[in-house]
């Protein structure tokens, strides 16, 4: 029976999204309640944005304190909350100057523009390079760097950019050259699969930049505040950007993105030269600075990683009775276990059981929780995990 929420999405919202026939209304913790009456333990947390879970006191504190003091001012003036998080970015992140839009793809977008502008003062008109597989958003701009799937219907695409396989060194060594304006690539493909950049591909990037006056612009809007056991995923490879983008996990669930550059690079763009009304006010902010503070605070970055490694080590023991389990992959609590066949019906069988998942690129269950779940609730959903996946192979042998 559909409840008055999805009658009237049905009416009145675009139908954009394949929805599962649920109504959340509130959370705690890592649980959420629906209007069904049952609860269930997230491992999505909104796709990677809930890092504190729902209703953090801290979070909703800052929240409800600054909604009191101003919600929103323009650009035009400064704002404390704005200011404290640029520079908290610039600490955690060891680059220096950031700006502030409201989402993903948004991010990019700005990370693109910058580049270009960098690109423009030195006399370059080539294209960026992207990662085959990846996904930057839905913007025209981020489709066109991105899959066929996403572009289809969508036609023209911008100009400008252009693919090569991610971790295939010759394959960007080929496609470099005097005129390219930048490399952009997800350390970890979140989208695509859960797959992590190798070392040294990401090096012969950082050095290809290098000597050809280039920027490496990195996209942790997935991966990035916290998730992978370090506050950035860059920060295991010993590797830096020139730009990074952030968003999903920075407002800890309030839509922000960053972007965030070094001196050198920030000092490209000239006033009014970007922008955007909404970007960094007071209430995303003061959000913002609250979730990072919190992560420090609780040591929630390091605790990801032991995390992880606990959750992917139990799933690779219960992979060598599962034939359908064909890797187990991941850093801290970003893991894909990829299967032998579609997941789709995996992540029925685990809401059956009361555990919201996600597929990631068809095959590849993504498990990406609240930074804040504890050992007994990744029992939980390395239980249901399994059970699903079994009673999925089941079906499948009978069929
Ligand atoms: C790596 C990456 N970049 C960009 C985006 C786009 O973010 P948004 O949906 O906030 O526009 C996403 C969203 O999934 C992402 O995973």
């Amino acid at each position: 029976m559909k409840d008055t929420a999805q009658k009237l999405a049905e009416q009145y919202h675009v139908d954009l999204y394949g929805r599962y026939p649920l109504t959340l209304t509130e959370g705690k913790g890592v649980n959420v309640t629906a209007t069904n009456g049952k609860t269930y333990l997230d491992a999505l947390a909104g796709i990677a944005v809930n890092c504190l879970g729902y209703a953090h006191p801290v979070h909703v504190d800052a929240i409800q304190s600054q909604a009191e003091k101003i919600v929103h001012m323009s650009n035009f003036f400064y704002n404390e909350p704005q200011s404290e998080l640029a520079r908290l970015l610039a600490e955690i992140s060891g680059l220096d100057k950031a700006f502030f839009c409201n989402s993903g793809a948004e991010a990019v977008e700005g990370a693109v523009k910058l580049a270009r502008k960098y690109a423009y003062l030195r006399e370059k008109s080539g294209n960026i390079i992207s990662m085959k597989n990846c996904f930057h958003g839905r913007t025209i701009g981020a489709i066109s760097m991105g899959k066929e799937k996403y572009q289809k219907g969508f036609a023209p695409m911008a100009p400008g950019f252009e693919q090569v396989a991610m971790n295939d060194i010759p394959a960007l060594e080929d496609k470099f050259n005097e005129d390219t304006v930048a490399v952009i690539l997800e350390p970890i493909q979140g989208e695509g699969g859960i797959h992590p950049v190798e070392k040294d591909y990401l090096e012969k990037a950082r050095e290809l930049c290098d000597q050809y006056d280039a920027l490496l612009i990195l996209d942790e809007i997935q991966c990035g505040i916290g998730r992978t056991g370090t506050m950035f995923a860059f920060q295991q490879y010993g590797v830096e950007p020139d730009i990074l983008t952030s968003a999903k996990a920075l407002g800890g669930g309030v839509p922000i993105g960053a972007v965030i550059a070094k001196e050198h690079v920030a000092e490209a763009f000239g006033h009014g030269e970007h922008g955007t009304t909404y970007g960094g006010n007071p209430l995303a902010c003061a959000a913002a600075c609250a979730t990072i503070n919190t992560l420090l605070d609780e040591n929630l970055v390091d605790k990801a990683q032991e995390k992880g490694n606990y959750f992917m080590n139990e799933m690779r023991k219960r992979a060598e009775d599962l034939d359908a389990i064909k890797e187990v992959r991941g850093r801290g609590l970003m893991i894909g276990v990829e299967l032998n066949f579609e997941g789709a019906a995996v992540v029925d069988a685990m809401l059956e059981r009361g555990v919201i998942s996600n597929c990631a690129s068809d095959t590849v269950m993504r498990i990406i929780p609240p930074l804040i779940i504890e050992k007994d609730q990744l029992d939980t959903i390395i239980e249901v995990l399994t059970e699903s996946i079994k009673e999925v192979q089941k079906n499948h042998d009978k069929a």
